[in-house]
Protein backbone atom coordinates (compact mmCIF):
# COMPACT_ATOMS: atom_id res chain seq x y z
CA UNK A 1 0.00 0.00 0.00
CA UNK A 2 1.77 3.06 -1.24
CA UNK A 3 2.17 5.49 1.96
CA UNK A 4 -0.18 8.50 2.27
CA UNK A 5 0.80 9.16 5.74
CA UNK A 6 2.97 12.55 4.55
CA UNK A 7 -0.90 13.97 3.83
CA UNK A 8 -1.63 14.55 7.42
CA UNK A 9 1.28 17.19 8.12
CA UNK A 10 0.45 20.28 8.85
CA UNK A 11 1.95 21.63 5.78
CA UNK A 12 -1.62 20.76 4.38
CA UNK A 13 -5.07 22.07 4.40
CA UNK A 14 -7.96 19.73 3.62
CA UNK A 15 -8.24 20.60 0.04
CA UNK A 16 -4.85 19.74 -0.29
CA UNK A 17 -5.66 16.12 0.66
CA UNK A 18 -8.78 16.00 -1.09
CA UNK A 19 -7.02 16.95 -4.40
CA UNK A 20 -3.97 14.64 -3.86
CA UNK A 21 -6.77 11.90 -3.34
CA UNK A 22 -9.08 13.02 -6.51
CA UNK A 23 -5.76 13.68 -9.18
CA UNK A 24 -4.58 9.86 -7.93
CA UNK A 25 -8.04 8.35 -8.92
CA UNK A 26 -8.01 10.45 -12.37
CA UNK A 27 -4.78 9.45 -13.28
CA UNK A 28 -5.63 5.98 -12.74
CA UNK A 29 -8.78 6.28 -14.11
CA UNK A 30 -8.34 8.87 -17.70
CA UNK A 31 -4.71 8.92 -18.01
CA UNK A 32 -3.55 5.31 -17.45
CA UNK A 33 -0.77 4.08 -20.57
CA UNK A 34 -1.14 7.76 -22.37
CA UNK A 35 2.01 8.56 -23.96
CA UNK A 36 3.93 5.27 -22.53
CA UNK A 37 6.84 3.90 -24.19
CA UNK A 38 5.92 6.59 -26.97
CA UNK A 39 9.30 7.80 -29.06
CA UNK A 40 8.54 9.64 -32.31
CA UNK A 41 7.83 13.27 -32.21
CA UNK A 42 4.20 13.10 -34.21
CA UNK A 43 2.84 10.30 -31.63
CA UNK A 44 4.93 12.11 -28.55
CA UNK A 45 3.20 15.45 -29.64
CA UNK A 46 -0.60 13.68 -29.79
CA UNK A 47 0.19 12.07 -26.38
CA UNK A 48 0.33 15.24 -24.47
CA UNK A 49 -2.09 16.92 -26.39
CA UNK A 50 -4.41 14.54 -25.19
CA UNK A 51 -2.83 14.70 -21.29
CA UNK A 52 -2.86 18.41 -21.31
CA UNK A 53 -6.97 18.28 -22.69
CA UNK A 54 -7.76 15.16 -20.26
CA UNK A 55 -6.31 17.51 -17.07
CA UNK A 56 -7.47 20.55 -18.44
CA UNK A 57 -11.25 19.12 -19.31
CA UNK A 58 -11.25 17.67 -15.46
CA UNK A 59 -10.23 20.86 -14.29
CA UNK A 60 -6.83 19.73 -12.93
CA UNK A 61 -5.10 22.92 -14.56
CA UNK A 62 -6.96 25.30 -12.69
CA UNK A 63 -5.05 25.77 -9.38
CA UNK A 64 -1.23 25.60 -11.86
CA UNK A 65 -2.85 28.03 -14.16
CA UNK A 66 -4.56 30.79 -13.29
CA UNK A 67 -3.88 31.81 -9.57
CA UNK A 68 -6.32 34.27 -8.42
CA UNK A 69 -5.45 36.70 -7.09
CA UNK A 70 -3.09 37.58 -9.26
CA UNK A 71 0.61 36.04 -8.45
CA UNK A 72 -0.46 33.83 -5.92
CA UNK A 73 -0.26 30.53 -6.48
CA UNK A 74 -1.48 27.54 -4.40
CA UNK A 75 2.76 26.11 -4.11
CA UNK A 76 1.12 23.27 -2.01
CA UNK A 77 -1.26 22.33 -4.74
CA UNK A 78 1.21 22.52 -7.47
CA UNK A 79 3.64 20.60 -5.34
CA UNK A 80 1.63 17.99 -4.58
CA UNK A 81 -0.25 17.58 -8.17
CA UNK A 82 3.28 16.94 -9.69
CA UNK A 83 4.25 14.44 -6.91
CA UNK A 84 0.88 12.54 -7.78
CA UNK A 85 1.31 12.45 -11.36
CA UNK A 86 4.66 11.80 -11.13
CA UNK A 87 4.12 8.91 -9.34
CA UNK A 88 2.05 7.52 -12.34
CA UNK A 89 4.33 9.08 -15.00
CA UNK A 90 6.93 11.56 -15.94
CA UNK A 91 4.98 12.58 -19.05
CA UNK A 92 1.81 13.44 -16.94
CA UNK A 93 3.90 15.29 -14.78
CA UNK A 94 5.61 17.27 -17.69
CA UNK A 95 2.59 18.12 -19.05
CA UNK A 96 1.22 19.48 -16.22
CA UNK A 97 4.15 21.47 -15.03
CA UNK A 98 5.12 22.83 -18.64
CA UNK A 99 1.43 24.58 -18.43
CA UNK A 100 2.24 26.35 -14.85
CA UNK A 101 5.66 27.36 -16.57
CA UNK A 102 5.02 28.44 -19.23
CA UNK A 103 2.69 30.74 -18.16
CA UNK A 104 4.14 31.29 -14.43
CA UNK A 105 5.25 34.47 -15.99
CA UNK A 106 1.91 35.64 -17.35
CA UNK A 107 0.33 34.32 -13.96
CA UNK A 108 2.69 36.59 -11.60
CA UNK A 109 3.23 39.63 -13.83
CA UNK A 110 1.12 39.80 -16.63
CA UNK A 111 -1.32 42.91 -16.37
CA UNK A 112 -5.15 42.07 -17.41
CA UNK A 113 -5.23 41.76 -20.94
CA UNK A 114 -2.47 39.59 -21.07
CA UNK A 115 -4.09 37.19 -17.88
CA UNK A 116 -7.31 36.99 -19.84
CA UNK A 117 -6.13 36.50 -23.28
CA UNK A 118 -3.61 33.92 -22.57
CA UNK A 119 -4.24 31.48 -18.88
CA UNK A 120 -8.13 30.47 -19.71
CA UNK A 121 -7.49 28.53 -22.81
CA UNK A 122 -4.34 26.55 -20.86
CA UNK A 123 -6.12 26.17 -17.83
CA UNK A 124 -8.91 24.58 -19.77
CA UNK A 125 -6.34 22.80 -21.56
CA UNK A 126 -7.43 24.27 -25.33
CA UNK A 127 -3.80 25.81 -25.68
CA UNK A 128 -0.34 24.66 -24.54
CA UNK A 129 2.59 26.79 -23.16
CA UNK A 130 5.94 27.40 -23.50
CA UNK A 131 8.87 28.71 -21.08
CA UNK A 132 11.93 30.47 -23.71
CA UNK A 133 15.08 31.49 -21.03
CA UNK A 134 17.83 28.94 -22.30
CA UNK A 135 20.21 29.40 -25.20
CA UNK A 136 22.90 27.42 -26.53
CA UNK A 137 25.53 30.02 -24.76
CA UNK A 138 23.13 31.24 -22.27
CA UNK A 139 21.97 28.05 -19.60
CA UNK A 140 23.05 28.78 -15.94
CA UNK A 141 24.36 31.80 -16.77
CA UNK A 142 20.92 33.84 -17.62
CA UNK A 143 22.84 36.94 -17.26
CA UNK A 144 24.83 35.87 -20.32
CA UNK A 145 21.43 35.63 -22.72
CA UNK A 146 22.26 37.11 -26.09
CA UNK A 147 19.05 37.13 -27.77
CA UNK A 148 17.58 40.57 -28.25
CA UNK A 149 14.39 42.73 -28.93
CA UNK A 150 14.66 45.93 -30.34
CA UNK A 151 11.96 48.25 -30.12
CA UNK A 152 10.47 49.80 -33.54
CA UNK A 153 7.53 51.78 -32.56
CA UNK A 154 4.52 49.69 -31.58
CA UNK A 155 6.36 46.63 -32.07
CA UNK A 156 9.55 44.53 -30.57
CA UNK A 157 11.68 42.75 -32.91
CA UNK A 158 13.20 39.77 -31.59
CA UNK A 159 16.25 37.77 -32.68
CA UNK A 160 18.43 34.91 -31.67
CA UNK A 161 18.31 31.09 -30.41
CA UNK A 162 16.59 29.46 -27.63
CA UNK A 163 17.21 25.80 -26.94
CA UNK A 164 16.01 23.07 -24.64
CA UNK A 165 12.58 24.64 -24.86
CA UNK A 166 10.08 21.81 -23.37
CA UNK A 167 7.30 21.96 -25.58
CA UNK A 168 8.86 23.55 -28.32
CA UNK A 169 7.09 23.01 -31.42
CA UNK A 170 4.25 21.99 -30.00
CA UNK A 171 3.01 25.09 -27.63
CA UNK A 172 0.49 27.89 -29.18
CA UNK A 173 2.54 30.42 -27.25
CA UNK A 174 6.03 30.92 -25.89
CA UNK A 175 7.34 33.32 -23.12
CA UNK A 176 10.39 34.58 -24.60
CA UNK A 177 13.14 36.22 -22.72
CA UNK A 178 15.48 38.14 -24.48
CA UNK A 179 18.08 41.46 -24.01
CA UNK A 180 16.53 44.68 -24.30
CA UNK A 181 19.48 46.61 -23.10
CA UNK A 182 18.66 48.81 -20.65
CA UNK A 183 21.96 47.90 -18.55
CA UNK A 184 24.18 45.39 -19.05
CA UNK A 185 24.03 41.18 -17.89
CA UNK A 186 20.55 40.39 -15.83
CA UNK A 187 19.45 43.82 -15.60
CA UNK A 188 18.75 44.29 -19.58
CA UNK A 189 16.62 41.63 -20.25
CA UNK A 190 12.82 41.53 -21.01
CA UNK A 191 10.26 39.05 -21.23
CA UNK A 192 7.57 38.78 -24.34
CA UNK A 193 4.58 36.08 -25.04
CA UNK A 194 5.06 35.57 -28.56
CA UNK A 195 2.49 33.52 -30.46
CA UNK A 196 3.80 30.07 -32.20
CA UNK A 197 2.16 31.29 -35.45
CA UNK A 198 4.21 34.85 -35.33
CA UNK A 199 6.02 35.31 -38.77
CA UNK A 200 10.12 34.85 -38.02
CA UNK A 201 9.61 32.67 -35.12
CA UNK A 202 11.04 28.87 -36.62
CA UNK A 203 11.74 25.34 -34.88
CA UNK A 204 15.47 24.66 -35.73
CA UNK A 205 15.40 21.36 -34.72
CA UNK A 206 13.90 18.93 -31.96
CA UNK A 207 15.96 17.52 -29.44
CA UNK A 208 15.65 13.43 -28.69
CA UNK A 209 16.03 12.75 -25.13
CA UNK A 210 16.40 9.92 -23.07
CA UNK A 211 12.86 10.20 -21.82
CA UNK A 212 11.17 11.16 -24.69
CA UNK A 213 9.69 14.84 -23.74
CA UNK A 214 9.23 17.76 -26.84
CA UNK A 215 12.39 19.43 -26.58
CA UNK A 216 13.39 21.75 -29.85
CA UNK A 217 15.36 24.29 -30.65
CA UNK A 218 13.73 28.17 -31.73
CA UNK A 219 15.06 30.25 -34.11
CA UNK A 220 13.60 34.14 -34.26
CA UNK A 221 14.62 35.88 -37.44
CA UNK A 222 13.16 40.18 -37.59
CA UNK A 223 10.10 38.27 -35.53
CA UNK A 224 8.04 41.04 -34.61
CA UNK A 225 5.63 41.33 -31.90
CA UNK A 226 2.95 43.74 -30.70
CA UNK A 227 4.53 46.34 -27.88
CA UNK A 228 1.33 44.78 -26.00
CA UNK A 229 3.39 41.34 -25.58
CA UNK A 230 5.69 42.46 -23.20
CA UNK A 231 4.88 41.34 -19.63
CA UNK A 232 5.97 43.94 -17.06
CA UNK A 233 8.32 46.84 -17.96
CA UNK A 234 11.42 46.72 -19.91
CA UNK A 235 14.53 45.14 -17.64
CA UNK A 236 12.47 43.55 -15.16
CA UNK A 237 13.03 39.61 -17.72
CA UNK A 238 15.44 38.45 -15.37
CA UNK A 239 13.63 38.96 -12.56
CA UNK A 240 10.15 37.50 -13.72
CA UNK A 241 12.59 34.85 -14.67
CA UNK A 242 13.81 34.14 -11.31
CA UNK A 243 10.41 34.77 -9.65
CA UNK A 244 8.74 31.83 -11.68
CA UNK A 245 11.82 29.85 -10.72
CA UNK A 246 11.20 30.45 -7.42
CA UNK A 247 7.87 29.18 -7.85
CA UNK A 248 8.43 25.90 -9.78
CA UNK A 249 11.43 25.05 -8.68
CA UNK A 250 9.91 23.08 -5.44
CA UNK A 251 7.80 21.85 -7.62
CA UNK A 252 10.52 20.39 -9.43
CA UNK A 253 11.83 18.94 -6.40
CA UNK A 254 8.34 17.09 -5.70
CA UNK A 255 8.22 15.90 -9.23
CA UNK A 256 11.34 14.05 -8.14
CA UNK A 257 9.63 13.10 -5.16
CA UNK A 258 6.90 11.50 -7.02
CA UNK A 259 9.33 9.46 -8.68
CA UNK A 260 11.03 8.33 -5.54
CA UNK A 261 8.18 6.79 -4.09
CA UNK A 262 6.89 4.57 -6.64
CA UNK A 263 10.78 3.62 -6.84
CA UNK A 264 10.29 2.64 -3.24
CA UNK A 265 6.61 1.55 -3.74
CA UNK A 266 8.85 -0.69 -6.79
CA UNK A 267 11.37 -1.73 -4.77
CA UNK A 268 9.50 -3.37 -1.64
CA UNK A 269 6.83 -5.10 -3.66
CA UNK A 270 9.84 -6.54 -5.38
CA UNK A 271 11.89 -7.37 -1.71
CA UNK A 272 8.06 -9.20 -0.63
CA UNK A 273 7.58 -11.27 -3.90
CA UNK A 274 11.35 -12.41 -4.52
CA UNK A 275 13.20 -15.32 -3.35
CA UNK A 276 17.14 -15.43 -2.90
CA UNK A 277 19.14 -17.96 -1.15
CA UNK A 278 15.92 -19.38 0.26
CA UNK A 279 13.75 -16.79 1.77
CA UNK A 280 12.40 -13.50 0.41
CA UNK A 281 14.51 -10.37 -0.50
CA UNK A 282 12.39 -8.34 2.35
CA UNK A 283 14.11 -10.97 5.36
CA UNK A 284 17.49 -9.96 4.20
CA UNK A 285 19.37 -7.03 6.13
CA UNK A 286 21.16 -5.89 3.75
CA UNK A 287 17.85 -5.43 2.00
CA UNK A 288 16.14 -4.56 5.04
CA UNK A 289 18.78 -1.40 5.48
CA UNK A 290 18.71 -0.16 2.14
CA UNK A 291 14.88 0.11 2.36
CA UNK A 292 15.72 2.06 5.48
CA UNK A 293 17.68 4.59 3.33
CA UNK A 294 15.72 4.60 0.62
CA UNK A 295 12.68 5.77 2.69
CA UNK A 296 14.49 8.47 4.81
CA UNK A 297 15.58 9.78 1.81
CA UNK A 298 12.00 9.94 0.99
CA UNK A 299 10.58 11.59 3.81
CA UNK A 300 13.89 13.88 4.05
CA UNK A 301 12.84 15.23 0.70
CA UNK A 302 8.92 15.55 0.95
CA UNK A 303 9.66 17.62 4.35
CA UNK A 304 11.92 19.93 2.32
CA UNK A 305 9.63 20.39 -0.86
CA UNK A 306 6.31 21.08 1.40
CA UNK A 307 8.60 23.26 3.58
CA UNK A 308 9.18 25.37 0.73
CA UNK A 309 5.81 25.43 -0.62
CA UNK A 310 4.29 26.05 2.73
CA UNK A 311 6.18 28.90 3.33
CA UNK A 312 5.33 30.59 -0.48
CA UNK A 313 1.84 30.06 0.31
CA UNK A 314 1.51 30.56 4.28
CA UNK A 315 4.25 33.19 4.68
CA UNK A 316 4.83 34.93 1.41
CA UNK A 317 7.99 35.78 0.96
CA UNK A 318 10.86 34.97 -1.23
CA UNK A 319 11.53 31.46 -0.94
CA UNK A 320 14.90 31.69 -3.09
CA UNK A 321 16.59 29.57 -0.62
CA UNK A 322 13.87 27.11 0.40
CA UNK A 323 13.03 26.30 -3.08
CA UNK A 324 16.95 25.80 -4.27
CA UNK A 325 16.80 22.85 -1.00
CA UNK A 326 13.75 21.58 -1.87
CA UNK A 327 15.04 20.99 -5.46
CA UNK A 328 18.72 20.17 -5.00
CA UNK A 329 18.22 17.57 -2.15
CA UNK A 330 14.90 15.95 -3.90
CA UNK A 331 16.11 15.67 -7.34
CA UNK A 332 19.67 14.11 -6.01
CA UNK A 333 17.45 12.01 -3.28
CA UNK A 334 15.37 10.56 -5.88
CA UNK A 335 17.82 10.03 -8.65
CA UNK A 336 19.67 7.86 -5.23
CA UNK A 337 16.36 5.90 -4.18
CA UNK A 338 15.67 5.37 -8.21
CA UNK A 339 19.03 3.31 -8.47
CA UNK A 340 18.36 1.70 -5.27
CA UNK A 341 15.27 0.07 -7.00
CA UNK A 342 17.34 -0.46 -10.17
CA UNK A 343 19.51 -2.41 -8.11
CA UNK A 344 17.15 -4.28 -5.74
CA UNK A 345 15.46 -5.59 -8.93
CA UNK A 346 18.90 -6.85 -10.20
CA UNK A 347 18.61 -7.70 -14.41
CA UNK A 348 14.78 -7.20 -14.38
CA UNK A 349 15.47 -3.55 -13.06
CA UNK A 350 17.44 -2.82 -16.64
CA UNK A 351 14.66 -4.30 -19.06
CA UNK A 352 13.01 -1.77 -21.59
CA UNK A 353 9.70 -0.84 -20.23
CA UNK A 354 9.64 -1.83 -16.53
CA UNK A 355 8.59 0.86 -14.31
CA UNK A 356 12.18 1.10 -12.09
CA UNK A 357 13.94 1.40 -15.53
CA UNK A 358 11.85 4.43 -17.24
CA UNK A 359 11.97 6.26 -13.50
CA UNK A 360 16.10 6.00 -14.13
CA UNK A 361 15.93 7.58 -17.28
CA UNK A 362 13.15 10.46 -16.58
CA UNK A 363 14.53 11.25 -13.09
CA UNK A 364 18.43 12.45 -14.87
CA UNK A 365 16.72 15.69 -16.19
CA UNK A 366 15.23 16.99 -13.17
CA UNK A 367 18.91 17.75 -11.82
CA UNK A 368 19.82 19.50 -14.61
CA UNK A 369 16.31 21.60 -15.60
CA UNK A 370 15.27 24.70 -14.39
CA UNK A 371 18.84 25.29 -12.74
CA UNK A 372 21.29 22.32 -11.76
CA UNK A 373 22.34 20.73 -8.68
CA UNK A 374 25.44 23.01 -8.77
CA UNK A 375 23.26 26.30 -9.12
CA UNK A 376 21.38 25.80 -6.53
CA UNK A 377 23.99 24.92 -4.56
CA UNK A 378 25.62 28.84 -5.20
CA UNK A 379 22.06 30.01 -4.79
CA UNK A 380 22.21 28.30 -1.37
CA UNK A 381 25.49 29.18 -0.13
CA UNK A 382 25.29 33.03 -1.47
CA UNK A 383 21.67 32.77 0.72
CA UNK A 384 23.27 31.57 3.59
CA UNK A 385 26.32 33.81 3.87
CA UNK A 386 24.82 36.62 3.04
CA UNK A 387 22.06 36.27 6.02
CA UNK A 388 25.15 36.02 7.96
CA UNK A 389 27.38 38.85 6.75
N1 LIG B 1 13.89 36.77 -7.14
C1 LIG B 1 14.00 38.11 -7.30
N2 LIG B 1 15.17 38.72 -7.61
C2 LIG B 1 16.27 37.94 -7.75
C3 LIG B 1 16.21 36.53 -7.59
C4 LIG B 1 14.98 35.96 -7.27
N3 LIG B 1 14.86 34.65 -7.09
N4 LIG B 1 17.45 36.04 -7.80
C5 LIG B 1 18.25 37.08 -8.04
N5 LIG B 1 17.54 38.22 -8.02
C6 LIG B 1 18.04 39.58 -8.21
C7 LIG B 1 19.25 39.80 -7.30
O1 LIG B 1 18.83 40.25 -6.02
C8 LIG B 1 20.01 40.84 -8.06
O2 LIG B 1 19.40 42.11 -7.86
P1 LIG B 1 20.31 43.38 -7.44
O3 LIG B 1 21.37 43.48 -8.53
O4 LIG B 1 19.34 44.50 -7.44
O5 LIG B 1 20.91 43.05 -6.12
C9 LIG B 1 19.77 40.49 -9.51
O6 LIG B 1 18.56 39.72 -9.53
C10 LIG B 1 20.91 39.68 -10.09
O7 LIG B 1 21.12 38.57 -9.25
P2 LIG B 1 22.50 37.78 -9.23
O8 LIG B 1 23.64 38.74 -9.14
O9 LIG B 1 22.42 36.70 -8.20
O10 LIG B 1 22.51 37.15 -10.72
P3 LIG B 1 23.49 36.17 -11.46
O11 LIG B 1 23.64 36.64 -12.83
O12 LIG B 1 24.71 35.94 -10.61
O13 LIG B 1 22.63 34.82 -11.56
C11 LIG B 1 21.82 32.66 -10.87
C12 LIG B 1 22.16 34.11 -10.50
C13 LIG B 1 21.22 32.10 -9.59
C14 LIG B 1 23.04 31.84 -11.23
C15 LIG B 1 20.78 32.64 -12.00
O14 LIG B 1 21.36 33.03 -13.24
C16 LIG B 1 20.14 31.27 -12.17
O15 LIG B 1 19.20 30.94 -11.46
N6 LIG B 1 20.63 30.45 -13.11
C17 LIG B 1 19.99 29.19 -13.44
C18 LIG B 1 19.10 29.38 -14.61
C19 LIG B 1 18.03 28.37 -14.71
O16 LIG B 1 17.42 27.95 -13.74
N7 LIG B 1 17.75 28.00 -15.93
C20 LIG B 1 16.66 27.10 -16.18
C21 LIG B 1 16.08 27.34 -17.50
S1 LIG B 1 14.35 27.10 -17.55
C22 LIG B 1 14.09 25.45 -17.69
O17 LIG B 1 14.92 24.65 -17.44
C23 LIG B 1 12.72 25.08 -18.07
C24 LIG B 1 12.54 23.79 -18.76
O18 LIG B 1 12.83 23.62 -19.90
C25 LIG B 1 11.91 22.71 -18.03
Amino acid sequence: MPDRSFLDWPFFEPRHRALAEQLDEFARRELAGLGHGVTDDAALDAACREIVRRLGAAGHLNPCCVPEPQGRFDVRALALSREVLGRHEGLFDFCFAMQGLGTGPISLFGNAWQRHRYLPPVRRGEHIAAFALSEPQAGSDVGAIAATARRDGEHWVLEGTKTWISNGGLADHYVVFARSGEAGGAKGLSAFIVDAATPGLEIAARIPLIAPHPLATLQFRNCRVPATALIGQPGEGFKIAMATLDVFRTTVGAAALGFARRALDEAVKRAHGREVFGKPLAEHQLTQARIAEMALQVDAAALLVYRAAWVKDVQGRRVTREAAMAKLYATEAAQSVIDAAVQLFGGMGVVSGMPVESLYREIRALRIYEGTSEIQKLVIGGAVLGERA
